[in-house]
């Protein structure tokens, strides 16, 4: 059985303070959670968060991280930093990233591998933008993106990773796949880790739905077979919301 993860991605909001006023309002609706539950936040509010969600059932994650180890990289951030710090998750190759940043699929691969190493859970991003989507080449996308960021993984670590599907034209739009749609290209993802790592570790990694995922249609994506979790924006930003996604009954 896989565990459902719901992650929050704050994305570039909330000031330390304002992040321990979120977290405090969070942990007492979230403490008798079934899903793995995690907070996403910006590098500044990491300590403050870390501090907030001690002895709590809130894992704490990053939104991206270098993949070198130091050195002249003018503002970038390192795995050991994050570890340093407490930190558990972090998502890789949002499409965000990928589209003002630069952020290719090399680089996610790398970040992965290097995420593995330092024994971070890496939260790694695929989807279709909306013309490959109406060009119908969504599968082709997400699989050519899911093999290139598990190059070089051994199997044995691939259940180590969590994969979050957001497609791109859902994300803070207010536009949500279907559940039915947002299944099928899950299970496409589902499959293309099969031909590369076999059967076990296609089993066993997790696979979000992410875009525009709220109170509202939250119950209906999870109950669908091979949904096991979100990766949730807007709505991870008020304390009742997300806490909403996170039991999604
Ligand atoms: P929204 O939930 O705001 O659509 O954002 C989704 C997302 O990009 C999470 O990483």
């Amino acid at each position: 059985m896989r565990k459902p993860i719901i992650a929050g991605n704050w994305k570039m909001n909330k000031t330390p303070e304002e992040a321990v006023t979120l977290i405090e309002e969070l942990k007492p609706l979230v403490d008798d959670a079934e899903a793995e539950v995690v907070v996403c936040v910006p590098f500044t509010d990491i300590v403050a968060v870390r501090d907030a969600v001690r002895g709590t059932n809130i894992g704490l994650g990053a939104q991206n991280m270098e993949w070198r180890d130091s050195g002249a990289y003018t503002g970038e951030v390192s795995a050991d930093m994050l570890k340093a710090l407490g930190v558990e998750y972090v998502i890789i190759g949002h499409s965000e990233r990928r589209e003002y940043y630069n952020e290719t699929d090399e680089a996610v691969n790398k970040k992965v591998l290097k995420a593995l190493e330092k024994g971070l859970t890496p939260i790694v991003c695929v989807g279709e933008k909306l013309e490959e989507r109406e060009d119908g080449v969504t599968d082709e996308v997400v699989r050519r993106q899911t093999k290139l960021a598990l190059k070089d993984v051994p199997a044995e670590d691939v259940s180590k990773v969590v994969i979050a599907y957001e497609p791109i034209w859902a994300i803070g739009t207010g536009k949500t796949a279907t559940s039915e749609d947002a299944n099928n290209t899950i299970k496409v993802i589902r499959e293309a880790v099969r031909e590369v790592k076999g059967d076990q570790p296609a089993e066993e990694i997790r696979i979000q739905y992410g875009g525009s995922m709220n109170p509202k249609n939250a119950s209906e994506l999870m109950k669908m077979s091979d949904i096991d979790g979100g990766l949730i924006g807007g709505a991870s930003l008020k304390a009742d919301d997300f806490s909403k996604v996170v039991h999604h009954k």
